[in-house]
Order: structure tokens, then C-alpha cells, then sequence
């Protein structure tokens, strides 16, 4: 095979997943386990993880789940509420239970409910995260009834984040799922201790893929997509080989079931081909060598977590999504389904 037809890169991580729990866990994991050496697992489970012990356990419960031979690492993060201990933190921190804490501003998203309903709330939390060096990640959506939700990320900028950085300027920040040409411009002026996601679909759709020809629930998530020119900027600097910017897949299953209905709920299920469905966006930008940087550099960087060892490879041979997706306990409808992509992750 010539250069041309394949691409190898060092192993990448997500650091944004939804391994969920139970038997859909059991389905679940084993797809972003194929693809990747590590991931930050997301703590909004029912009842959300709020203490070492529970995140210690749902550790386990993962370990459990992976197909026998994968030496799959799951990163643990801890959910943030208005109660939340700091010397808690701190000591899970330390103990190695968690890597970082996830803030999600309550009733935001898919399992916020017992979220933060002010961030002065948890100032002592967010001050001693700062003083140990722990990464906080944010759900950057306010929940005002009044902000419109498409205006919901950029209006959490200036009420919460601008202020939180002026307050805490040591404070290691990851902005997740960004979608906004805001998002891109606050992380850029921001400076190195700020950081953020990008999602596949947030590279490849923009609202219309939501709303027209129909209603579209299985491209329904949140922060949900936004207009062309936010895409196209989001495009542009995950592409551009900025180490603030980062992979991360959001890759959030719901049975279609409940995607489907007359309130559907939030969540992409990107996890099988997530490295297939990045690459796609590399190319189609020329910038195939700013690829591995994206996936498996600039996040451990921030992290501060060694990169990965060994490599993975991609093929140009193409690859057909299926239409759904049997993960034990639901029939998932994924990213892309019913399309071909030009690269396929060789296993
Ligand atoms: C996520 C989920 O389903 O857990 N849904 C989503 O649309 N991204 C929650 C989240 O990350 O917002
Ligand atoms: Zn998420």
C-alpha cells in the first residue's frame, strides 16, 4: 500500500464520551474500545456520580464490560453539584479515582437535573481545583428560559465563563462540544489553560440537518448545531493544528425509541466510527497532517497525561455505517448512517 492509501497515526483518546451503564454499557463500550486508548467518561448517569466511591465502582463496571483483551483505559471524572465537597475533590484527585469534574449547569442537558444552579455555589470547588491543577469541564449552555437555544452557548461566554476565568485565571478549563465561532475566538483569547472539544457532528452538519425535509431526531444533540458559519469555524481551527483544540466524540446513545418521539432526546451515537467520520473532515480541509496532532496529541498534552504508545491505522478502502446499530439493551441509529466514508479504521 502506498503512503496515499493509508495513514497511520500514534493511538488517539476521546475525551468526551457517554459509556452510559448496565447492559447498554456492555453494548457501548466495546465500540469506543476499538477506537481508542483512552477516554474521559462522562459522570451523567442516573443517579449522576458524585463521589469517589461511585465513580471508583462505575470504573469497575466498565472494566467489566470491555471485550476480553482490550487494554482500553477509562479516564473517570467526577459530577459537580451544589453540594460538592472540596476536600472530596481533592482527595479523589489525588487517589487517582478521577481526572478531572464535569460542571453541568443544571437541567442543561441529557442527565443534569442535580447540576449546578450557580456557580457561586461551588467557588470553593473550582478555587481548590485550581490550586491542584484539576482540569474542569464545562457544559457551556446557560439554561435561562429566556436565551434563545441557539444563543445559549454564546450567552454562557459572557455571564459565566468570563467572569470564572477573571476570578480563577489558574484554573484549567475545558469548554466542551463547542459549537459557536464565539466558543472558537473565547478559547483562542483565552490563553494555554483553556481548552476545548470538538465533536464529529459538529464538523459535518449544521441546523438544516435538524430541520429540513423533516424532522430529524438522530441529528438532535446538545449543544445543538448551529448555523453554517459556525461550522465552517470550528472546521477551520480543528484543522488548523491549535493545541487548545482537541477530539472529542460527545458520542451520547439513545435507543431510537426515544429519539424518535414526540420528545426526543438529546444524544449523537458517533462511537463506531468516530476516527472515520474525523478523518473525513481532515481531508476534505487538506490537512491530513494536522490530523494526528487533533487526535492523540493535543489532548494528553493538556491533560497532562503521557501520549499514547503504538500506533493505529486507517485505510482508504471506505466504509458503509450501518442503518442501526444493536447494542445489547437498544437498537441505535448512528452517525451517519446509511453513508460511506472514504477511510476505514483497520483492526
Ligand atoms: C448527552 C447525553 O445524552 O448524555 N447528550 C448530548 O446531546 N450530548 C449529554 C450531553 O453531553 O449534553
Ligand atoms: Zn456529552
Amino acid at each position: 500500500m502506498t503512503a496515499k492509501d493509508s495513514m497511520t497515526i500514534r493511538r488517539p483518546d476521546d475525551w468526551h464520551v457517554h459509556l452510559r451503564d448496565g447492559a447498554l454499557l456492555a453494548g457501548v463500550a466495546p465500540h469506543t474500545a476499538r477506537q481508542f486508548a483512552r477516554a474521559i467518561v462522562m459522570p451523567n448517569l442516573s443517579p449522576p456520580m458524585t463521589d469517589s466511591a461511585g465513580v471508583a465502582a462505575y470504573r469497575n463496571r466498565i472494566m467489566a464490560a470491555l471485550p476480553t483483551g482490550s487494554d482500553f483505559t477509562p479516564l473517570m471524572t467526577l459530577y459537580l453539584t451544589d453540594r460538592t465537597d472540596p476536600d472530596e475533590v481533592a482527595r479523589g484527585h489525588a487517589a487517582g479515582v478521577f481526572v478531572a469534574a464535569k460542571l453541568y449547569p443544571a437541567h442543561a442537558t441529557t442527565g443534569s437535573a442535580h447540576g449546578v444552579t450557580d456557580i457561586a455555589k461551588i467557588m470553593p470547588v473550582l478555587a481548590r481545583m485550581e490550586a491542584i491543577g484539576m482540569p474542569l469541564l464545562i457544559h457551556g449552555e446557560v439554561t435561562d428560559n429566556h436565551v434563545d437555544i441557539f444563543d445559549r452557548e454564546a450567552v454562557f461566554i459572557e455571564r459565566t465563563l468570563i467572569p470564572l476565568v477573571k476570578a480563577l485565571p489558574g484554573l484549567r478549563i475545558v469548554f466542551e462540544h463547542i459549537t459557536t465561532t464565539e466558543a472558537v475566538q473565547f478559547v483562542e483569547s483565552a490563553g494555554a489553560n483553556l481548552a476545548a472539544t470538538i465533536t464529529p457532528q459538529h464538523l459535518h452538519i449544521n441546523r438544516n440537518a435538524m430541520l429540513v425535509g423533516g424532522i430529524r431526531p438522530h441529528a438532535y444533540c446538545l449543544p445543538v448545531a448551529k448555523r453554517e458559519h459556525h461550522r465552517l469555524a470550528l472546521r477551520k481551527v480543528a484543522t488548523s493544528g491549535s493545541a487548545q483544540f482537541f477530539l472529542g466524540t460527545d458520542s451520547a446513545p439513545h435507543d431510537k425509541r426515544l429519539k424518535e418521539a414526540a420528545c426526543g432526546c438529546a444524544g449523537i451515537f458517533n462511537a463506531p466510527f468516530a476516527l472515520e467520520s474525523y478523518l473525513a473532515v481532515f481531508e476534505q480541509e487538506g490537512a491530513l497532517d494536522k490530523f494526528e496532532g487533533f487526535a492523540s496529541e493535543h489532548g494528553p498534552r493538556f491533560y497532562r497525561l503521557p501520549l499514547n504508545e503504538g500506533t493505529v491505522t486507517l485505510e482508504r478502502s471506505g466504509v458503509t455505517v450501518p442503518d442501526e446499530i444493536d447494542v445489547c439493551d437498544a437498537i441505535v441509529v448512528p452517525f451517519h448512517a446509511g453513508e460511506t466514508l472514504g477511510w476505514r479504521l483497520r483492526v
